[in-house]
């Protein structure tokens, strides 16, 4: 039997999470002489799926799902079984896949958190003036904000590639935040349409992207102001709302 591990935690737009999860991946892996797959549910690279991917790929009978997060997440238990039973279902793998109790409810914790209080301290001896400064008051000029869902099920789905081509062309078309501001999220709900983005003012709902479909949404909507239609879900208007006006045609926005 070919044991494998996968630790998973959340990312929630901390940029060093994917490189800590995967430092403590590679000690415990050391450890245990299992190898040790980092995963983050969310907010990350490194999907659950993707992981899960990696075991079977190679040769994983056994694999043992552990959720890393102190304190207690229990979002993060709960998405974590929900994606992997989606993914058992996907591959086909209906036995020798179990989950840990999550970190934070081992005794052992409190040891490490005794090892920490017992252990080198330091004055904290930084400047403030990074917290408070005067460029935290300013509000970009941005015509447009994107909201790219980076929830659980839009991860599995892809979502980091499509965060990463999106950030990439809008570079490539010279779109800095104050033309195009581009703020990651966490569920926008319907997430068997993902992975997807929101453009504002638009309230333009952009579903099942994949990578060619963004770079045309960028060119397209984002620097020439044309919807792309044939890309978009259609939100339900809400209750009492006056009946939608057709928009007045738009001229190309960068000429
Ligand atoms: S995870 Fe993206 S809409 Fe729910």
């Amino acid at each position: 039997m070919s044991r494998q591990i996968v630790l998973v935690g959340r990312a929630l737009g901390a940029p060093t999470a994917e490189q800590t999860l995967a430092s403590l991946a590679g000690r415990l892996a050391e450890r245990l002489g299992h190898p040790v797959r980092p995963a983050l549910l969310d907010h990350g690279e490194r999907s659950v799926h993707g992981a899960l991917d990696q075991c079977l790929a190679d040769g994983a009978t056994d694999i043992l799902l552990v959720p890393a997060q102190v304190p207690r997440d229990r979002y993060l238990e709960t998405w974590s079984r929900k994606a992997t039973a989606h993914w058992i279902q996907k591959a086909g793998m209906d036995t020798g896949v179990r989950v840990a109790a999550g970190v934070s409810e081992t005794n052992e914790v409190v040891d490490a958190l005794v090892a920490a209080v017992s252990g080198p301290t330091r004055p904290i001896n930084e400047s403030p003036d990074a917290f408070r400064s005067p460029s935290w008051s300013e509000i970009t000029a941005h015509r447009r904000h994107v909201f790219v869902c980076r929830g659980p099920r839009c991860s599995a789905y892809g979502a980091a590639g499509i965060a990463k081509t999106l950030s990439a062309h809008l570079r490539e078309r010279g779109q800095d935040d104050d033309a195009v501001l581009v703020t990651n999220t966490g569920c926008l709900v319907p997430c068997n349409l993902g992975p997807m983005v929101v453009v504002h003012p638009d309230d333009v709902w952009y579903t099942h992207l994949d990578d060619e479909a963004v770079r045309r949404v960028v060119d397209e909507h984002l620097c020439d102001g044309m919807v792309v239609d044939e890309l978009r879900t259609p939100r339900p208007a809400p209750a009492g709302a006056p009946e939608p006006q057709a928009p007045p045609p738009q001229p190309p926005e960068d000429t």
